[in-house]
């Protein structure tokens, strides 16, 4: 029984003094391993006088769940102080200086923010619609007819045949907004619109400003106005502005805008094509068609609207002269904005 005693706290002691994993393994396997000390003990009872055996067997097992007690216990020690010592070494100063500035913003989204400003600035609220729209807000109701070239599968990604599609433009955001708000409105929509072209000047997605105004007096020279103090302001010089009459489905009358070349400063170049002008956005008062499919009371009211391309006016402002550049989003190109 003294024997027993002393096993015990023999045990007790090696497996204080046990450092890792192994070494407590080991000690496991010899004190309670199928050819360990206890199974070993256990079966020398036969040894023991009969009138003793029930209280051998009886301490035996007390020795033996005492060490298995104290085993488990181990075990969670050096877990835990292995998971302490982990903790402390591999720690990460969130304090320490960056060698190198976080990011940028793209040029898109610097242009995008630039145009979106000019026009806050004169009282215009922003609005968004969906980029999967119906084929009804982003043609029909902008009275483009089912034949109209526009509709061609040519041009557009069609997502079923249930009538939704990647819109094409952000026109339909003027639908959506007439739709929900009575006049006096005046609104301008960025942003992604999607065409099946893909060349060096087109890209299958790019951005798109739309802008909508309708009240009671809304006219011609009043967009003239906007427009021009928009571009006067976005490129920062009091550059030329011409109004080339033009046709869209959803303007009567309708045009396009020019601006004296940017890049030659209208001497002729390849941008250009040599003719001194660049077209950067079309326009026009809202047909009366479109105004009635949105429930627009055409006898109290009329409206003009424009929509102008992000990417063109990003090229034209910092002077890049390829559309890809924006959408391989090379670190060394973007840094430079
Ligand atoms: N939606 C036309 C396009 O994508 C651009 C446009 C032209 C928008 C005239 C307008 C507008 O609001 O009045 O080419």
């Amino acid at each position: 029984m003294n024997d027993l005693e002393k096993l015990k706290e023999e045990a007790l002691l090696e497996l204080k003094q046990v450092k890792t994993k192994e070494e407590l393994q080991e000690v496991k396997s010899k004190y309670l391993g199928k050819k360990g000390v206890i199974s070993s003990l256990l079966k020398k009872i036969r040894e023991i006088p009969p009138e003793e055996r029930k209280e051998f067997g009886r301490k035996v097992n007390e020795v033996k769940s005492a060490l298995e007690d104290a085993l488990r216990r181990r075990e969670e020690e050096l877990k835990r102080s292995e998971l302490e010592e982990k903790l402390s070494k591999e720690w990460v100063d969130l304090t320490f200086p960056l060698q190198r500035t976080a990011g940028k913003l793209h040029p898109i989204t610097l242009t995008l923010e630039r145009i979106v400003e000019i026009f806050r600035g004169m009282g215009f609220q922003v609005e968004k619609g969906p980029e999967v729209e119906l084929e009804d807000y982003n043609f029909d109701k902008l009275n483009i007819p089912p034949d109209h070239p526009a509709r061609d599968m040519q041009d557009t990604f069609y997502v079923n045949r249930e009538g939704h599609l990647l819109r094409t433009h952000t026109s339909p955001v003027q639908i959506r907004t007439m739709l929900k708000q009575k006049p006096p409105i005046q609104i301008i929509a960025p942003g992604k619109v999607y065409r099946r072209d893909d060349d060096p000047t087109h890209s299958p997605m790019f951005h798109q400003v739309e802008g909508l105004v309708v009240n009671e007096y809304a006219n011609f020279r009043h967009m003239k106005f906007v427009i021009e103090e928009f571009l006067r302001e976005f490129f920062q010089t009091d550059l030329p502005v011409r109004f080339r009459t033009s046709y869209f489905p959803f303007t009567e009358p309708s045009a396009e805008v020019d601006i004296g070349c940017v890049i030659c400063g209208q001497e002729g170049c390849r941008v250009c094509k040599g003719t001194g002008w660049l077209e950067v956005m079309g326009c026009g008062m809202v047909h009366p068609a479109v105004l009635e499919n949105c429930g627009v009371d055409t006898e109290f009211y009329q409206g003009f609207a424009f929509g102008m391309g992000v990417e063109r006016l990003a090229m034209l402002l910092y002077g890049i002269d390829n559309i890809k550049l924006f959408y391989e989003n090379d670190i060394r190109f973007i840094n430079q904005f």
